[in-house]
């Protein structure tokens, strides 16, 4: 750290050496002037070519971190470094790399969809005005939103203007992708088709790190997550390596749904849960099958004996010992 100087940062190369995690954060640290601690000694990971999630409740502070990965806000202690690059020092050197979608996006509310992002192209220096038109047409194709191009920005819904703002970051080919919450304000439909949009920008070696407070939401379309709670990191890594760490559900399907909750208990079956003809439970540290022999033993009728995978939230439960809720 410390070979950038503030004079002349965009003569800078922000190339990161080869396997060098495009994003690196060390004790990160944010209190703001109130006194809320917001980030509390981050040290966060992100290796090139990864669709990482950035995960937590709402307050945890993922929008406080993307404010610091971005320049847009001093640490208030620790280091950030993005692209190779520390941040917020080179933030001049860095943010033409990277396409950025924060937290409700600045709209002008009395021009349309396409006039936005035409406004917004031409605030880019590096933006050639001759292919302008093409490069706005092509990003509102690929949010979905070239029906609604010519409709004012104030007559958006909430998930069109997440849309517009996607948009805008992807007017140009990135490094590297920052979406705070990208699927915020959309419905089912919307969230896999934003979902499709970040596994294709992943595929041409974009990276993508994208924040959510719904886990299993996003946790689909990543390879690599971190968990956070009240400004703490919980946990990160492969997303894989992540929900393995939670046991899974076990669920048993039987047309005998009282006895089966009953001899599971017996053997040691926790949080039984009984929906129809599913009786659902925390597995126990024993060998499964003798808990199925034991269903069959006492005359249930098991049509179907499985674990569930783990979800991330399991996970998160499982490491914060608590539920996945608004922290005061
Ligand atoms: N400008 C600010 N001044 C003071 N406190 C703030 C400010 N912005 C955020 N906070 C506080 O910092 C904490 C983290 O907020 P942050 O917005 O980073 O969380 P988040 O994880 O992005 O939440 P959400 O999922 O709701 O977007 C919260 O307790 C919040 O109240
Ligand atoms: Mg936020």
């Amino acid at each position: 750290m410390g070979e950038v100087s503030a004079e002349e940062p965009e003569q800078r190369e922000t190339r990161a050496e080869p396997g060098e995690p495009v994003i690196a954060t060390h004790a990160l640290t944010k209190r703001y002037r109130g006194g809320q601690l917001a980030v509390d000694g981050l040290d966060l990971t992100v290796p090139a070519g990864s669709v990482f999630g950035f995960l937590g409740p709402n307050g945890s502070g993922k929008t406080t971190t993307i404010r610091m990965l971005m320049g847009l806000i001093e640490p208030t202690s620790g280091t950030a470094r993005v692209l190779g690059q520390p941040m917020p020092r080179a933030t001049r050197a860095v943010l033409p790399h990277v396409g950025a979608l924060i937290e409700g996006p600045a709209l002008y509310g009395f021009l349309s969809g396409r006039d936005n992002l035409i406004r917004y192209d031409s605030a880019d220096p590096a933006a050639d005005p001759r292919t302008r038109r093409v490069r706005v047409a092509s990003a509102l194709d690929r949010v979905g939103l070239t029906a609604a191009a010519g409709k004012k920005a104030k007559a958006y819904s909430l998930g069109m203007k997440q849309r517009l703002g996607l948009a805008a970051a992807l007017l140009q080919p990135r490094r590297l992708l920052v979406l705070d919450e990208p699927t915020n304000g959309l419905d089912p439909q919307g969230m896999r088709e934003i979902r499709a949009l970040v596994r294709e920008l992943a595929s041409d070696g974009t990276t993508v790190f994208l924040s959510s407070h719904l886990l299993d939401e996003i946790a689909q379309v990543c390879t690599h997550a971190a968990v956070m709670a009240q400004g703490r990191l919980i946990t990160q890594g492969p997303v894989a390596e992540l929900s393995a760490g939670a046991r899974g559900r076990l669920v048993v399907t039987t047309p005998d749904p009282a006895e089966a909750a009953r001899i599971l208990k017996e053997q040691g079956v926790a949080d039984v849960v009984v929906t129809d003809d599913r009786v659902m439970g925390e597995p126990p540290d024993r060998d499964l099958a003798e808990v199925n022999a034991a269903l069959v033993t006492a005359g249930v009728r098991v049509r179907g004996f499985m674990v569930e995978r783990a979800s991330l939230e399991d996970a998160f439960v499982a490491l914060t010992g608590e539920g996945f809720d608004v922290a005061g």
